[in-house]
């Protein structure tokens, strides 16, 4: 069975430790890696829009001197002629080494993985899981922060649908002394299994709160998110909902002068453009490193040392 990736836990916090630090030297000699997966083919099955996840993929494989194929819409595949995920998948693992998938529904990728010869990234399946934009989470807090311990961390925005969150949580739930703040309009709260599982089963504490303002001067990490539009039932929840915080200068300024702010993009309403100018924001950072730590993981799932 090959190793697939379909939730952050899929991996031990010492392979999160490791795939960190060979994103570290990749970073610092790229050069080492350039032919590393030569002759090697990434596939992206994108059933779903996206612009980082799949791009980050496909340049991380061609800086490893690899190849690319793939599709970015359902309807450009046969799944538009009935064809099943599982199928599909089959088809893709005859033609190449690994594959990363994004799927509307929640499961699709574990569901697809058993009919895959080859190892299967879950790339975000529906308002559920995205282990690495996790992943990319995580290499940007070490970078910005020099470790992935003892800090306060708040989540903003639409943690029911946010599927980075859900994985984001999880993940820090295994590291020590990390203090979660949960600030999301009543409707868009937490999902409880994910509370559940992260953090009340683990005995970590949590605060919950609609007030981004009163919890501001304590975080050294501020978390922002989008309202998750094509998740919502109706369109007039969304409206209401949509513009709950927008992140200005202005109410950054109680905020701790070291604090790091994170968005896995993209952004709809809510940081102003005005705040990327703010040394604390690190989500285009986080851009960047959506590639190194994909190129780590490439690597290892293909079982290649360089
Ligand atoms: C996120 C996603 O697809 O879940 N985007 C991403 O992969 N960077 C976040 C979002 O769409 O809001």
């Amino acid at each position: 069975m090959p190793r697939n990736i379909i939730d952050v836990t899929d991996l031990t916090v010492e392979e999160i430790d490791q795939l960190i630090s060979t994103a570290e030297d990749i970073i610092a000699n790229p050069a080492k890696y350039q032919d590393a997966c030569a002759h090697k083919q990434l596939a992206t099955l994108f059933f779903e829009p996206s612009t980082r996840t799949r791009l980050s993929f496909e340049s991380a494989m061609l800086a490893l001197g690899g190849g690319v194929l793939g599709f970015s819409e359902a309807a450009s595949s046969s799944t538009s002629k009935g064809e099943t995920v599982g199928d599909t998948v089959h088809t893709v693992s005859c033609y190449a080494d690994i594959i990363a998938m994004r799927h509307p529904k929640e499961g699709a990728p574990y569901a697809a993985a058993q009919f895959s010869e080859v190892p299967i990234i879950n790339a975000g399946d529906g308002g559920h899981n995205h282990p690495t934009q996790t992943l990319t989470d995580l290499l940007t807090i070490h970078r910005e922060k020099g470790r992935l311990d003892g800090f306060t961390i708040g989540f903003c925005g639409d943690l029911k649908f946010g599927r980075t969150v859900h994985s984001l949580v999880n993940a820090l739930s295994r590291y020590e002394n990390v203090k979660f703040v949960l600030i999301s309009p009543a409707e868009l709260k937490l999902p409880r299994y994910v509370k559940e599982e992260a953090l009340k089963k683990r005995g970590i504490p949590y605060r919950q709160t609609e007030s981004l303002e009163d919890v501001m001067p304590d975080l050294d990490i501020l978390y922002m998110t989008r309202v998750q539009r094509e998740r919502f039932f109706n369109e007039e929840d969304y409206l209401r909902l949509k513009d709950s915080y927008i992140l200005t200068p202005e109410k950054l300024e109680t905020a701790r002068q070291d604090l790091s702010i994170l968005h896995p993009l993209p952004r709809v309403n809510e940081i102003s453009v005005a705040v990327d100018r703010d040394p604390r924001a690190a989500y285009w950072k986080q851009v960047k490193n959506g590639k190194f730590i994909r190129m780590a993981l490439i690597l290892k799932l293909l079982d290649i040392h360089v």
